[in-house]
C-alpha cells in the first residue's frame, strides 16, 4: 500500500517533533494502512520503565511513561499476557497520554483471573517498553501471602541496593511502599553528602516546590535501574508519607515549608499530589478527591490490608517540646494534656470512621495496617531524648539503681527521676488519643491487628498495647531503603549495644536495628504472621551482601497478641 506524499511528510514531521498531533496517531495509526508503526514511535523512548499497582482479584493498574522528542498526544498500546514471551495475550488495548499528565500512562486492566501472574508491556510504533510482571490478589481460602515492605528511599543517600535485592524475588505477592518514595530536598540538603561521588545529585537541584519540580524529581528516581527492576518484578501498593510533599507535613503546612519564601503550602501540596498520582500506579478511591488515597485490599479470607494516610489528609500540627519548656522546667501536665487531647487527629475523623467500618466488615484472619509512622509507644527517659546523657551511661545508672541503690549520687537520682517521654512527636506517640481510638476498635472487634510502619529509617518490632496495658496486637517497622538511621544521630553509640539498651528501656519494644538499610518481608498464614528483616551491608557501593537480620512472629487469637520468637 502506498501513502500520499503529504501524509508521509506529516508523519515525518511528527516523528521529528515539528508538529503536535492529536489522539489517534499511535500504533493504532491514522485510519489504518501500513504507513509505518516505525514512524509513529520515532523519537519516543520508554526511559522510566514500567510498573503495576493496586492489584485486586480481577484487576491491576499498569503504568509507564513515554518520553517524546516534542510536545504531542501519544497513543500507547498495551498488552497483558499469561506468559513472559507474550505468546498468549490475555488483554490488550490503548491509552493516550500527553504533557497534561507528564506523559505517564495508567491502565486499570479488568476481567483478570484471581491469584494469577501476568506479564505486560507497552508500545508505540516500533518502540517497546520493558516487560513487567504482576500478580492479582487471591480469593477465598489462601494458604500464604508474602509482602515486601519498603520506606524512605532517598536517591542521593545511596544506591537502591535494597530494591535490587527484593527485585530478585519471585515469591512475593506485592510490594508495599509506606512513603518517602522521594525526598524534596535540594542538591545540598538532607543526606546528600555522598551524592556527588555516587553521581546521585538531586534533580532538579533546587528543593521541589512546583509541579514541574516534583515531576522532574520522580523522573530522576525512576531512571534508577534498581527501582525500575523492583517495579517490573511485582505490583506495588503505595501510600505517601511527608517527603512526597515536604518534611513533617500536616494538613496546613510542613516543617520544611516557609510560606514567606516558598509561597502557598496548599499550592505546593496540590502540585506534589498531582505528580505522585501521575508517577505512582495507584487506583484513586475518588478521582474528585486527589488527596484521598486510603484504601483496602483483601487477600482472600487470610488478610485485609488497610493502607492509611497518617500524613496528608487529616493530621493536626505536631506538638513541640520547646513549647512546654518553662522557667521552672518541663511542663509535664501541659504536655500530657495536649498530647492526650481527644480532639487531636492523625488520620482525621472521616478516615478513622472508614477504618473502623473496614475493620468491622472484614472477617479475614489478619487485619494489617499499611501506614507511615510508628504506632507503638516509644517512651524514652527524658535525659536520653534531650541527649543530656548517652543510652549506655543511662543504662549504667539504671543497673546501679537495681543492684546497689544506696550508692546512687544525687545527680544520678535526679536523672532517674525524670519521666519517660515520646522520642518522636511526629509519630502516633504525638497523637495518643487518636491511637487509643484505633486500638480500642481492634480490641472491641476482637481482631488480630498488625501495624506496619516506616518513616524512622530504623527497624523495630513492638507489642501494641493501649494506655491501660491491654495487649492489642503487634507492630513490624521496616528500616529505610537508603535514608540514614540512628547511627548518624547517636554517633557515639555502638549499634548493637544501643539496640539492646533501647529494648531494655522501652517496654513494648522487642527488637531494634538502627544502623542498616533494608526491607521487611511479611509472611502470613492462617497460623502465624512472621516478619523477616532483610538488610544490605552497604548502599555506598554497587556490590553488596544481603542477609536476614531477624525474624519475629505473632499468632492469631485473643490470647496471642504479642511478639514471639520464630
Ligand atoms: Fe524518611
Amino acid at each position: 500500500m502506498t501513502i500520499d506524499t503529504s501524509r508521509r511528510q506529516f508523519i515525518r514531521d511528527v516523528a521529528l517533533g515539528t508538529v503536535a498531533v492529536g489522539g489517534g496517531l499511535g500504533l493504532a495509526g491514522c485510519g489504518g494502512g501500513d504507513e509505518g508503526p516505525a514512524e509513529a514511535g520515532a523519537g519516543i523512548e520508554f526511559k522510566h520503565g514500567v510498573a503495576s499497582g493496586d492489584p485486586l482479584s480481577d484487576r491491576v493498574i499498569l503504568w509507564t511513561r513515554a518520553t517524546p522528542s516534542a510536545d504531542a498526544t501519544l497513543q500507547l498500546s498495551w498488552e497483558l499476557a499469561s506468559d513472559p514471551q507474550f505468546a498468549n495475550i490475555v488483554k490488550s488495548g490503548s491509552v493516550s497520554t500527553s504533557a497534561a499528565r507528564d506523559y505517564t500512562a495508567q491502565v486499570d486492566v479488568t476481567g483478570l483471573a484471581a491469584n494469577t501472574v501476568y506479564h505486560y508491556r507497552f508500545s508505540i510504533g516500533s518502540k517497546r517498553s520493558a516487560t513487567g510482571r504482576t500478580k492479582t490478589l487471591p480469593v477465598g481460602a489462601v494458604s500464604q501471602v508474602r509482602l515486601a515492605v519498603f520506606s524512605c528511599s532517598n536517591y542521593p543517600a545511596g544506591y537502591f541496593n535494597v530494591y535490587a535485592e527484593a527485585a530478585k524475588r519471585n515469591d512475593v505477592d506485592a510490594a508495599l511502599h509506606l512513603g518517602d518514595y522521594i525526598y524534596e530536598y535540594d542538591s545540598t540538603g538532607y543526606a546528600t553528602g555522598d551524592a556527588a561521588a555516587l553521581q546521585r545529585v538531586p534533580d532538579p537541584a533546587n528543593e521541589t516546590l512546583t509541579l514541574a519540580d516534583y515531576r522532574r524529581r520522580y523522573a530522576q528516581y525512576r531512571t534508577d535501574a534498581d527501582l525500575q527492576a523492583l517495579h517490573a518484578a511485582m505490583p506495588m501498593i503505595a501510600v505517601w508519607d511527608d517527603h512526597e510533599v515536604a518534611n513533617d507535613t500536616w494538613t496546613g503546612g510542613a516543617e520544611n515549608h516557609d510560606p514567606a519564601t516558598e509561597g502557598s503550602f496548599a499550592a505546593r501540596r496540590a502540585a506534589a499530589i498531582q505528580a505522585y498520582l501521575e508517577w505512582i500506579p495507584l487506583r484513586q478511591p475518588d478521582a474528585s478527591k486527589p488527596d484521598q488515597i486510603y484504601r483496602s485490599f483483601d487477600f482472600g479470607t487470610l488478610l485485609s490490608l488497610h493502607m492509611l494516610d497518617t500524613r496528608q489528609v487529616g493530621r493536626d500540627q505536631q506538638l513541640s517540646y520547646a513549647n512546654y519548656i518553662t522557667a521552672s522546667g518541663f511542663d509535664a501536665k501541659g504536655f500530657t494534656d495536649a498530647v492526650g487531647n481527644p480532639a487531636r487527629q492523625l488520620m482525621g475523623t472521616t478516615q478513622t470512621a472508614w477504618l473502623q467500618s473496614k475493620l468491622q466488615a472484614s472477617t479475614a484472619t489478619w487485619q494489617v495496617l499499611g501506614q507511615q509512622v510508628l504506632m507503638a509507644r516509644m517512651n524514652v527517659p527524658a535525659p536520653i531524648v534531650t541527649q543530656q546523657i548517652s543510652v549506655a551511661a543511662y543504662g549504667a545508672i539504671a543497673t546501679k539503681a537495681a543492684t546497689a541503690p544506696a550508692t546512687l549520687t544525687p545527680t544520678e537520682q535526679a536523672i532517674l527521676a525524670q519521666p519517660a517521654i515520646p522520642y518522636n512527636l511526629d509519630a502516633w506517640d504525638g497523637y495518643a488519643a487518636a491511637r487509643e481510638t484505633v486500638l480500642a476498635t481492634a480490641r472491641t472487634l476482637d481482631k488480630n491487628l498488625i501495624s506496619l510502619a516506616g518513616d524512622t529509617h530504623n527497624a523495630w518490632a513492638s507489642d501494641l498495647k493501649d494506655l491501660s496495658g491491654n495487649r492489642i496486637g503487634v507492630e513490624f517497622a521496616t528500616s529505610s531503603v537508603t535514608s540514614p538511621g540512628f547511627e548518624t544521630i547517636f554517633t557515639a553509640e555502638e549499634p548493637t549495644a544501643f539496640a539492646a539498651a533501647l529494648t531494655q528501656l522501652i517496654d513494648p519494644l522487642q527488637y531494634a536495628q538502627t544502623s542498616l538499610r533494608g526491607y521487611m518481608v511479611l509472611n502470613l498464614t492462617a497460623s502465624e504472621a512472621r516478619a523477616d528483616w532483610v538488610f544490605v551491608d552497604t548502599i555506598l557501593k554497587r556490590e553488596y551482601t544481603a542477609s536476614t537480620g531477624r525474624s519475629l512472629r505473632t499468632l492469631p487469637g485473643a490470647a496471642n497478641r504479642k511478639l514471639v520468637e520464630v
